[in-house]
């Protein structure tokens, strides 16, 4: 890892998304005292321990196109990261991966209950729309296609849609084609939709946002390759998260069909193609080529 890399990714890591529950919607009158308790539970979920990957993938997509006010990206980079917790403490339940263990902690509805940890998921989803919508120092147009964007990437077209193939699958055989279909549902189109966001906010050509699209496309991909691969691999004190999960729940993975050697050279091969697909943008994407390396290079 460069040294201005990991200047940049502690820079991006150290950034806290902000949401007390009851703000804005309690803001002009004093917020319940029972909503204390919800307020926690969304702090608990928050803390620090995610490797902030949509976040920093949103300020380098925006640094990359040349926007520098760090102000409006903060706002993107906070919804991302909102709706990407919502995702875990989802992914976390018993009706869904049953996992105890999230960065490093117990789980939300383990340190909570499972009420609280749906409805914490489903507050934290809205309020993401809410920061898209307030985002400072945007047009209203580049605020509406943010929403759109978001939206289409988290509902049923995107990480929902690839959850929902996750769930059925389970003890159950893919083709390669179909587990690259749910993968980039599930993990590759908040991915794509990081990049976006940056891209909209620094005023991107609708050439320069496929060509980001592009990119997000393969690393999208990798990212769960390599998720899949630690599941294997890696250990739980480092990832945080239990590992084995896959394996003793069956679920349908790239290291399950390919081997660990073949979902490794896939992980590589499809790094090769998201640089490739910065060709377009020269040396202003390094911090875009540098993040696609510690994607795939990453240890948790
Ligand atoms: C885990 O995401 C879930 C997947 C989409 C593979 P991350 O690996 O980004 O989790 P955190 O945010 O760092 O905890
Ligand atoms: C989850 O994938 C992807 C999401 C949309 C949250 P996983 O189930 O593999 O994520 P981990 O391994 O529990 O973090
Ligand atoms: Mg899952
Ligand atoms: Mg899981
Ligand atoms: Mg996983």
């Amino acid at each position: 890892m460069t040294t201005a890399f990991s200047r940049f990714l502690n820079h991006c890591q150290s950034k806290s998304p902000s949401v007390p529950a009851h703000s804005p919607p309690f803001t002009n009158c004093a917020a319940p005292a029972q909503l204390i308790a919800l307020d926690e539970a969304v702090e608990y979920s928050l803390q620090l321990g995610g490797k902030r990957i949509r976040p920093t993938l949103c300020y380098a997509a925006a640094l990359s196109l040349g926007m520098h006010d760090e102000d409006s990206v903060d706002h993107l980079a906070s919804a991302l990261e909102l709706l990407h917790t919502y995702s875990l403490i989802h992914d976390d339940l018993p009706a869904m991966d049953d996992d105890d263990l999230r960065r490093g902690k117990p789980s939300l509805h383990k340190a909570y209950d499972e009420a609280t940890a749906i409805l914490v998921g489903d507050g934290l989803q809205a309020r993401a729309f809410e920061l898209l919508a307030d985002a400072p120092g945007l047009s209203a147009e580049q605020r509406i296609s943010m929403v759109k964007v978001l939206a289409n990437a988290a509902g049923t077209a995107g990480m929902v849609g690839g959850q929902f193939i996750d769930i059925q699958a389970t003890d159950s055989d893919m083709t390669l084609e179909q587990l690259q279909a749910m993968h980039s549902l599930k993990t590759g189109a908040l991915i794509r939709a990081a990049l976006a966001l940056g891209g909209i906010a620094a005023g991107a050509s609708a050439a320069q946002l496929a060509a980001l699209d592009e990119y997000g496309t393969h690393i999208g991909l990798a990212f769960q390759v390599v998720d899949d691969i630690l599941d294997v691999e890696g250990d739980t004190a480092t990832l945080g998260k239990t590992q084995g999960k896959d394996g003793a729940a069956n679920k349908p993975t790239y290291v399950k069909l390919m081997g660990l050697e073949g979902a490794k050279a896939e992980a590589r091969r499809l790094l090769d193609d998201a640089l490739d697909a910065l060709a377009v943008f020269g040396d202003s994407a390094d911090l875009l080529r540098d993040l696609a390396r510690y994607i795939v290079e990453r240890d948790r």
